[in-house]
Formats: structure tokens, C-alpha cells, sequence
């Protein structure tokens, strides 16, 4: 089992398509921010990062998506990225991906990736 310090939240803290902020370092010790969201079923995990000028999508904490709640929005520019797989499909960057992030789901809990260490949101 992953140690509880790489453990980003349960699963049922989560409704449906609502998303939480975590920052970590990855195995070569880089920053990497990021976003989970709650989607049918299950759970994804994203860079924090538009892939139109890489800078952060969230206008304030936890806050990912559209008005609707069908699609994680940037509010730079407004571009929509689907929820299953991240692909823009509206927007600047449309047909650019966000990138995942490999998070291990274990007894309704969420994990960032092996070596990975959990920073404070700042
Ligand atoms: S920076 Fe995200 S749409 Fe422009």
C-alpha cells in the first residue's frame, strides 16, 4: 500500500465532477501542480497546465470546470478539455491534451504515482 503521505483524498470526498488541487515533486525532485476530477465512475488526474501558454487553468482554488460541469475550463482564454482524457475541444488549443497524471486508486483512495512526494498548495 502507498505510504498516507502520498494519499491526495478518498474518492467519496469527491462528488460527482468535482475536482481538487495537489501539488507534488515527481522522482527527479520537479515541481509538478496538478488536478483530480470525479468523473462516471472514476477518477482522472491532470498537469495543471493549458496547454496554450502552460500556465495554471484554475481562476481560484478546486475551481476546474465549466459552468455546466461537462468540461475542465481554463480561465485564461476559456478553452474546454473533456474530463475522460483531457483533449481541448474548444477553444486555442483545440486537439492538444492536458497531461496525465498516473495517480493509483486503492481501497476508494487516490495516490499519487510511486516516488512522488505531496507539497502544500501555496
Ligand atoms: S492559456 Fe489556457 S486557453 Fe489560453
Amino acid at each position: 500500500m502507498p505510504a498516507d503521505l502520498n494519499k491526495i483524498c478518498n474518492i467519496a470526498d469527491l462528488e460527482a465532477s468535482q475536482c481538487r488541487q495537489f501539488n507534488y515533486t515527481d522522482a527527479s525532485g520537479a515541481l509538478v501542480e496538478a488536478m483530480l476530477v470525479k468523473t462516471a465512475g472514476t477518477v482522472k488526474a491532470y498537469q495543471n497546465a493549458c496547454p496554450h501558454w502552460e500556465v495554471e487553468m484554475n481562476w481560484k482554488p478546486d475551481e476546474f470546470l465549466s459552468p455546466e460541469q461537462t468540461h475542465i475550463i481554463c480561465a485564461v482564454h476559456g478553452a474546454l478539455f473533456r474530463l475522460d482524457d483531457g483533449l481541448c475541444v474548444f477553444g486555442p488549443c483545440v486537439r492538444q491534451k492536458l497531461k496525465p497524471i498516473p495517480v493509483q486508486v486503492l481501497d476508494g483512495a487516490v495516490y499519487l504515482p510511486p516516488q512522488a512526494r505531496q507539497l502544500p498548495i501555496v
